[in-house]
């Protein structure tokens, strides 16, 4: 028996009642990645004949989320299909259906919970490890079992049947061994365990866990392999045992990052989503925020109280605190911030240095060009080595339409500058400080857009009287 001869189908129909929210459980999140892919991710390695995921509710949600995820590279070789449960009569109920619509020819089935967010291809592996039984599950000790189902072993300790908590006597409750819902089963007698199904229990439903007792009823070998680490198998039902999976997957990934060459000021309180990538001799401040598919090369510095959203962060770059980036570039060797926005589309080159209080959006700004303090900069490209003064804005918003400004290489824009886009300001230009920019300033020439200054002389001493001149 191997993975490639297995048929996977994945329970996603619950609402997750216990969560109390509108959302799906499975669309709920853990360091970034929904646990609906978080399963497929933990299958994926194990390359299945094909994976069926039961949907219910929030059917359209789930299908459109399964559907984003085959889109990506890691999931592109899998044969990964829905189908929808329309009532939730139970993980029996659940399993026939999804057993229903296994398309491959595969003589084995396995099927995972799609709401245990930790478990990975190494839990998944250990159903293949021993030869072929009827049916093979994964469980775990946990000091406080309740909730789940207990496994009951009879006298030589084989696994007997397996009991949910609402129909478990008070000896039974005591059993600290819980099913995981991960199972192994031959397709044959899966197949017809499930036709043999009654509700005859506490919540009126369908189990799954019911096939346990059938099979050793007919004298078929049923075997669980006990995980040593729980929390791999732990499911999560309510917020608070999201949030504490959640936290001990952040451990993980900053330990990862840790073992790979990564120095943190302060590890508990930094946010690293599974997808985000740094490298060596980076060291990443406190309070920061690293979220969904960040990049950030070897050598940078991130000091802190930041939030950074899809970005890429290229080597040598310094962070400065208080930052904020969504869909982003920053290019090797910058420097930006303290406290600068950077807003989906901003593409920094190299050695390109930001001040504080500069918001970029939709902008290009070439190698070494400069803003260090209080600017707006969007949808404009600046060349490389070009200046931008203090409080200069780009007005890119006429009102109805966004505008598009050029800025050439060595430009100099003077502090306090407007240009009102669209405009081309020329390389080597100068704009002078002040100055409100409606038209092309070729290359090479100084625009100048702004009253001149006239002194009137005597006029404070006519307005107030002599006497009050002297005073000052
Ligand atoms: C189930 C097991 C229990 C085990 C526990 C481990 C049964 C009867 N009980 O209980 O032995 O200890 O998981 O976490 O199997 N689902 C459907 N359709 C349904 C009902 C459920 O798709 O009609 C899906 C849910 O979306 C969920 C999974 O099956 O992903 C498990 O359902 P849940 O209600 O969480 O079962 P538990 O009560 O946790
Ligand atoms: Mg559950």
């Amino acid at each position: 028996v191997n993975s490639s001869n297995t048929s996977f189908i994945v329970l996603a129909a619950g609402k997750g009642t216990r969560m109390k929210s509108e959302l799906p459980k499975v669309l709920h999140k853990v360091c970034g990645k929904s646990l609906i892919e978080r399963t497929l991710a933990a299958i994926a390695p194990l390359a299945p004949a094909e994976i069926v995921v039961v949907v219910g509710y929030g059917a359209k949600l789930v299908e459109s989320e399964i559907a984003e995820i085959k889109t990506r590279p890691e999931f592109s070789s899998l044969t990964i299909t829905t189908i929808r449960q329309e009532t939730q009569n139970g993980t029996g109920d659940a399993a026939r259906i999804g057993l229903a619509a296994c398309a491959a020819a595969s003589e084995y089935i396995a099927i995972v919970p799609g709401d245990v967010p930790l478990l990975g291809q190494a839990e998944l592996r250990l159903l293949y490890n021993e030869s072929a039984v009827a049916v093979r599950l994964l469980s775990c000790y946990l000091a406080e079992p309740r909730g789940f189902g207990r496994i009951i072993r009879n006298a030589a300790n084989h696994v007997e049947r397996i009991v949910e908590e609402a129909d478990a006597s008070e000896s039974e409750r005591k059993v600290t061994e819980i099913n995981s819902s991960v199972y192994l089963l031959e397709r044959t007698f899966l197949a017809q365990a499930l036709g043999a199904l009654t509700p005859a229990n506490a919540q009126g439903e369908l189990y799954l866990t019911d096939v346990v007792s059938q099979a050793t009823a007919e004298a078929r070998v049923v075997d669980a392999v006990v995980v040593k680490d729980a929390q791999r198998l732990a499911g999560a039902n309510t917020i608070v045992e999201l949030s504490a999976l959640e936290q001990l997957q952040r451990r993980r990934i900053v330990e990862s990052h840790q073992l790979s060459g990564v120095s943190f000021e302060d590890p508990q309180t930094v946010y690293v989503d599974e997808q985000v990538q740094i490298g060596a001799d980076s060291w990443i401040g406190a309070n920061s925020r690293l979220y969904g598919r960040t990049t950030i090369g070897s050598s940078v510095v991130i000091e802190g109280d930041c939030r950074i959203v899809d970005s890429e962060i290229q080597s040598g770059a310094v962070i400065k605190l208080g930052s904020y980036l969504a869909e982003s570039v920053v290019g090797a060797n910058s420097a930006i911030g303290p406290f600068v926005q950077l807003r989906p589309g901003t593409v920094l080159g190299a050695e390109v240095k930001l001040g504080n209080f500069v918001e970029v959006k939709n902008s290009k700004l070439g190698v070494g060009a400069k803003a260090n303090h209080l600017a707006y900069i969007g949808d404009a490209s600046v060349g490389g080595g070009s200046n931008i003064g203090a409080g200069t804005i780009f007005c890119n918003y006429d009102g109805v339409k966004k505008h598009h400004s050029q800025v050439g290489e060595n430009v100099f824009i003077g502090s306090n500058s407007v240009v009102v886009s669209p405009v081309e300001i020329g390389d080597s230009a100068y704009i002078a400080a002040g100055s409100t920019i409606t038209k092309d300033v070729p290359s090479g020439t100084l625009g100048i857009g702004r009253a001149r200054q006239t002194n009137i002389e005597g006029w404070v001493e006519r307005k107030r009287g002599k006497q009050d001149v002297k005073k000052k």
